[in-house]
């Protein structure tokens, strides 16, 4: 009850300082943000077992209260349907020593749809987790497979953090201008033909295409794109609602130097 007043009030407050603002024009949307704020955004997440939690959960929070004002909805999508670990599966380290995760700690997230029963999105997004490399030695390309099926009727696919391998093996990235984490660049960036691998970006957005730096370079990914879908007013008021400090320059990348990343690698 008290919750739900405070969303209430804290709604009607953005929506007033919304259109304090627009007639005031002190930020004018321009007419494909006007059509957003009308329409219905379908999100689509991937996710595999093994996927880095904060890659998920960091711009879905941003996504799901921005669905409150904005209408919205979401398809967690998998290989199949039901519970998907953070808890990475037993996969080899690059001197081929296996590396068995089993004692870290597990947050489930529950897939709606499989691969061949997710609707079609606007938004499809990739995140990074260790759970690639269990995938590359399985040799299963079922992500790579479906985002390549989906690219040409997607308005946005996006990655954070290794995500962009997935990305990048898909054709995706081919003569664009991308990103990845840091922390494993030379793993990520030997796929893909033809890819502008840029090191100094906490993201790139290329077209349609945008690829986050590591983990929580998603988040300032996401907050970017919102205010590109939907304007600075309200995304602003519920970024502030959540008090994050959002990196706004998506050239500001202090990683590269921490991890002595260049490209070529
Ligand atoms: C959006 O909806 C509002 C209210 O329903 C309407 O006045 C406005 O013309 C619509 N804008 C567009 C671009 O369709
Ligand atoms: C999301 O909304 C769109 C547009 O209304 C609709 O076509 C689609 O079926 C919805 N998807 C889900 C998963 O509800
Ligand atoms: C590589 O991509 C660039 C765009 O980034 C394009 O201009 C160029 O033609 C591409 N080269 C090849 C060999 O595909
Ligand atoms: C929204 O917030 C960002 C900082 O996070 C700022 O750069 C931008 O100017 C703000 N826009 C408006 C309209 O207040």
């Amino acid at each position: 009850m008290n919750i739900q007043m405070h969303f209430l009030t804290s709604t009607l407050v953005v929506l007033t300082q919304w259109l304090q603002l627009s007639s005031a024009q002190q930020y004018i949307l321009t007419p494909e943000q006007e059509r957003n704020a009308n329409r219905t955004l379908s999100v689509g997440y991937v996710v595999y077992d093994g996927y880095t939690i904060l890659d998920v959960f960091g711009p879905l929070q941003f996504l799901s209260d921005l669905s409150w004002p904005f209408d919205m909805n979401l398809s967690v999508i998998a290989k199949a349907a039901g519970p998907v670990h953070s808890r990475p599966p037993l996969h080899h380290g690059p001197d081929g020593m296996a590396m068995d995760m089993s004692k870290m700690v597990d947050a489930q997230i529950v897939a709606t749809h499989s691969f061949e029963t997710a609707p079609p999105v606007d938004v499809l997004i990739v995140p990074g987790g260790v759970g690639d490399l269990t995938l590359l030695e399985q040799k299963d390309r079922s992500i790579e497979d479906f985002v390549a099926s989906r690219l040409d009727t997607t308005n946005y696919v996006m990655s954070v953090c290794t995500g962009a391998g997935f990305l990048a093996r898909a054709g995706v990235l081919d003569g664009r201008r991308a990103t990845a984490t840091k922390r494993t660049w030379d793993h990520v960036t030997r796929h893909g033909k033809n890819v502008t691998w840029v090191p100094n970006a906490r993201w790139v957005q290329d077209g349609k295409v945008w690829t986050s730096s590591g983990v929580a370079a998603g988040m300032d990914m996401m907050v970017a794109f919102l205010r590109h879908i939907y304007g600075d007013p309200v995304v602003n008021m519920s970024v502030n609602e959540v008090e994050y400090a959002p990196v706004v320059d998506p050239n500001w990348d202090p990683y590269a130097v921490i991890f002595k990343v260049s490209f070529p690698p």
